[in-house]
């Protein structure tokens, strides 16, 4: 399976522009890349839902480049699933030029990783911690553009936390280079996920470069939707926590804010009936997708579904205990179902 260009881009790859989705009349919504979330069945689920836009979680650069099979599990993809964009994250820029060689005949668009707060990255020199040295960074991105035919995209944090934050630095520095787009989450690396996302930040960013700038962190709903485009002045949300286990917030937002007015894929239902309607959507692309591989997300998926609705927490520990992948979905299935049928019966 690979991330072919359905025909309306032909000629796109070699000419180094981004794809369609930066072009409507509304904000672009990007599921965020969430290793050990978002795997194929989950961004096509999202897309269903009204992603715009989805990322691989990151991949590194050294897997790939040594054609380690769970490294290129990773970046498959599906015609549904257009563009499709992996990410890619690495300390070495020789491999990061290597890897974006190997995946270019199927990516749409190369996003690279400098975001990644986790300390088996950064203590290879990759990943946020990169962010101390834009002089590498752009080194990095200058060496994988020069190789490119698909447009190369960015996603960082703001900085690592100590000394200035040097993403705005970066950023105008990547566009110069010739990058096409720009993820920031307004957090640094030492703050991992704590604090609030600095959407000021974000701003200023956007405010210094005419690429367009995805704004990342902390949406979670239509409100703060709209709080952060308004704040940013970004071209487009990238979300992440906010969808595990919700893919229905792509939809709720842009309805809520008016930018769709049609049907959801799960009918006029409320939260139980969109989240069982999600969850049985998701085996049967799971079905589809791994027929014959276990999914190794599957139990993760199961307790984010879940997550505190009545009765969940004494389900889950039958479904901790679950070893059979069939068992666990129909588990889940019927919680759900009996859930929405008994909310139906509330409200009806
Ligand atoms: C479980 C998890 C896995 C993540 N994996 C990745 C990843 O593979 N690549 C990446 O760029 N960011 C990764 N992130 C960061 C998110 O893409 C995003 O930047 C971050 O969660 C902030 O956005 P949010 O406030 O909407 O969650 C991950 C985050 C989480 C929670």
């Amino acid at each position: 399976m690979t991330g072919n260009l359905p025909s309306e881009f032909d000629g796109l790859k070699g000419n180094h522009c981004l794809p369609h989705p930066m072009e409507g009349p509304f904000p672009p919504l990007f599921l965020a890349p969430m290793a050990g979330v978002t795997d194929l069945a989950y961004r096509i689920l999202a897309r269903e839902c009204g992603a715009d836009v989805t990322v691989t979680e990151f991949t590194a650069a050294s897997g790939l480049t040594r054609r380690n099979a769970y490294s290129w599990l990773k970046v498959e993809s599906d015609p549904r699933e257009s563009p499709f964009i992996p990410q890619i994250f690495g300390g070495i820029t020789e491999e990061m030029v290597q890897t974006v060689e190997m995946l270019q005949d199927r990516a749409d668009v190369i996003d690279i990783n400098f975001g990644c707060p986790a300390p088996k990255v950064c203590k290879n020199d990759a990943g946020a911690a990169l962010l101390r040295d834009p002089d590498r960074v752009v080194n990095m991105v200058r060496a994988c553009i020069e190789v490119a035919e698909v447009p190369i995209t960015v996603k960082m944090r703001l900085g690592t936390g100590s000394g200035d934050n040097t993403a705005l630095e970066i950023c105008q520095r990547l566009e110069e280079e010739g990058v096409e787009r720009v993820c920031v989450h307004g957090r640094t690396l030492r703050q991992r996920y704590s604090g609030e996302a600095d959407w000021e930040q974000i701003r200023e960013i956007s405010a210094a470069v005419s690429i367009p700038v995805i704004a990342n962190g902390d949406v979670t709903d239509s409100s703060s939707a709209s709080k952060c485009l308004d704040a940013t002045r970004a071209s487009g949300l990238m979300i992440g926590r906010g969808a595990i286990g919700r893919p229905t917030i792509f939809y709720e937002i842009k309805r809520d804010l008016g930018w769709i007015t049609g049907p959801a894929p799960w009918g006029d239902g409320g939260d139980a009936i969109a989240r069982h309607w999600c969850w049985n959507r998701y085996l049967e692309l799971c079905d589809d997708i791994y027929s014959e591989t276990r999914n190794k997300n599957l139990k993760r998926h199961a307790v984010s579904f879940t997550k505190g609705l009545p009765g969940a927490s004494s389900m889950r520990v039958d479904l901790h205990r679950e070893g059979d992948q069939k068992k666990l979905g129909r588990m889940v299935s019927e919680y759900l179902e009996a859930l929405a049928l008994s909310n139906e019966a509330t409200v009806g």
